[in-house]
C-alpha cells in the first residue's frame, strides 16, 4: 500500500502559544488536520470567556485559508463559578487541569488536594464539560504518571458522568486505568507511541525530545502501541485519540541549560505514525485513532477534510525558521521532531471532499 487517505484528522491536544510563535506554528497543524483541541497554558493563561474567544480569533487569523476548526479549552481554576462555566459552555470543548508546577506555565495550576477542585468538577459534571488532565504528581520524574493514577481512579468513581481525558499517556498503568473506567479516555502523542527514554538520552542527549511526561520504557511504549492498534480490545481502542502535544519552544530555549519541555511535532505528526499502522495492516484503527474516536468521545463533527499521504521518502527539516514580522525579534526558529531524519511517508495533498462540498483547499506548505 503506497497511498492512504485520512478522513478529517484531528489533533486533540496541541499548543499554539501566542503572537509570532502562534503565527508560525498554526499553519503546520491547520494544513494537515481538520481541527485541533488547543491548550490554554499560554502567557497569560486562558481562564475566561473573553480571552478564549479572542484567542480563537488569533488562531483563525493565522490559519489563513486553511479549513481548520480550533476547539478551545479553558485553564482549570478553582475560582470558576457555575454561572461562568454555563456562559462559556458552547465555546469550550474541555477544561484542562494542570497540577501546579509540573510543566510549562503550570504555575496557575491547582493543588490536587484543594477541596475547591471538586466543587468545579461538580459543575463540569452538571454542565457536561469534559475534564482534560495533565496527570503527573511532583514525585520522582519517572513515576509521576503512575502516581497520578490514584487521582484519576478517585475522580472516575466519584464523577461517573464526567468525561475524563488522560492526556498524553506514557505508561502501561495508564492503559490499565483506561480499561477499567468507562468514563475515562486518553490521548497518545506520536513521540510516546514511537520512542523511549533511550531516544532522549540513551546515547547523546536530545533536548528536542525532552517533554513532560518523559518518554518511558520499551514496555510502556509496547502497551501504548497495543492500545492504539486495537490489540488489547476493540472497545479500548475506541477510547484513545491522537493528541500530538506539539509544544514549540524556540531553538535557543531548548538547547541550553534549563531547557524547556516540549516536542514540536506538528509538521511530521501524521507521516511519523503511519508506518506503525501500515506495517500491521491496521488502517481502520488508524482512521479511528486520528479522527473517529475523538468525534465520538467529544461529540464533534468537522468539515470533510481529506488528507492524502504517500509512501515517499522525505528528509525532515533540520529546523524551521521564519521571519514573522518586521522587527528583529520576530524571527522564529524551532526544531521539529525527526529533524534532519528520513521519514518514509509524506502528506501529498489535502482537500475537502467534493461530494460533500465544492471548495478546494490550498496545498500543504509541506507537500512539494
Ligand atoms: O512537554 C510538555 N510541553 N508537556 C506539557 O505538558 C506542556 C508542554 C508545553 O506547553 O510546552
Ligand atoms: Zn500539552
Amino acid at each position: 500500500m503506497d497511498r492512504i487517505v485520512l478522513d478529517s484528522p484531528l489533533d486533540m491536544h496541541v499548543h499554539f502559544r501566542t503572537g509570532n510563535m502562534l503565527k508560525f506554528v498554526v499553519p503546520y497543524t491547520a494544513c494537515n488536520f481538520a481541527g485541533a483541541m488547543v491548550m490554554p497554558n499560554t502567557d497569560p493563561i486562558i481562564d475566561n470567556h473573553y480571552a478564549l474567544c479572542r484567542y480563537r480569533e488569533e488562531i483563525k487569523a493565522a490559519c489563513k485559508d486553511a479549513f481548520f476548526e480550533p476547539y478551545m479549552t479553558l485553564y482549570f481554576q478553582t475560582s470558576y463559578t457555575r454561572q461562568m462555566l454555563e456562559e462559556c459552555r458552547q465555546d469550550v470543548l474541555a477544561i484542562k487541569l494542570y497540577p501546579r508546577g509540573i510543566t510549562t506555565n503550570s504555575g496557575h495550576g491547582v493543588l490536587i488536594s484543594d477541596p475547591e477542585v471538586e466543587t468545579v468538577l461538580g459543575y463540569m459534571t452538571e454542565l457536561g464539560i469534559p475534564l482534560s488532565v495533565h496527570g503527573e504528581t511532583d514525585g520522582y520524574v519517572m513515576r509521576r504518571e503512575r502516581e497520578f493514577m490514584r487521582t484519576y481512579e478517585r475522580w472516575a468513581v466519584k464523577y461517573p458522568k464526567l468525561k475524563i481525558i488522560m492526556e498524553h499517556i506514557s505508561t502501561a498503568e495508564a492503559v490499565n486505568v483506561l480499561g477499567t473506567y468507562p468514563n475515562v479516555f486518553a490521548t497518545v502523542t506520536p513521540h510516546h507511541l514511537l520512542m523511549t527514554t533511550d531516544d532522549l538520552c540513551g546515547d547523546m542527549l536530545r533536548p528536542h525530545l525532552f517533554c513532560k511526561p518523559l518518554l518511558k520504557s520499551p514496555e510502556d511504549r509496547a502497551a501504548l502501541q497495543a492500545l492504539v492498534l486495537g490489540e488489547l480490545s476493540d472497545e479500548l481502542q475506541r477510547k484513545v485519540m491522537l493528541g500530538t502535544d506539539s509544544a514549540p519552544h524556540a531553538k535557543n530555549k531548548k538547547e541550553c541549560d534549563c531547557g524547556c519541555a516540549g516536542v514540536f511535532n506538528a509538521p511530521y505528526a501524521l507521516p511519523s505514525i503511519v508506518p506503525l499502522f501500515v506495517e500491521k495492516d491496521k488502517l481502520p484503527e488508524l482512521q479511528r485513532f486520528v479522527s473517529d474516536n475523538a468525534k465520538a468521545i467529544y461529540g464533534i463533527d468537522t468539515l470533510p477534510k481529506m488528507v492524502e499521504l504517500h509512501r515517499e521518502s522525505q528528509r525532515a527539516n533540520a529546523f524551521l525558521g521564519h521571519l514573522v514580522g518586521p522587527k528583529d525579534d520576530s524571527y522564529v526558529c524551532v526544531v521539529p521532531m525527526y529533524a534532519d531524519q528520513i521519514l518514509r511517508w509524506r502528506v501529498r495533498k489535502t482537500w475537502v471532499d467534493p461530494v460533500r462540498t465544492k471548495v478546494v483547499l490550498p496545498k500543504s506548505p509541506l507537500a512539494k
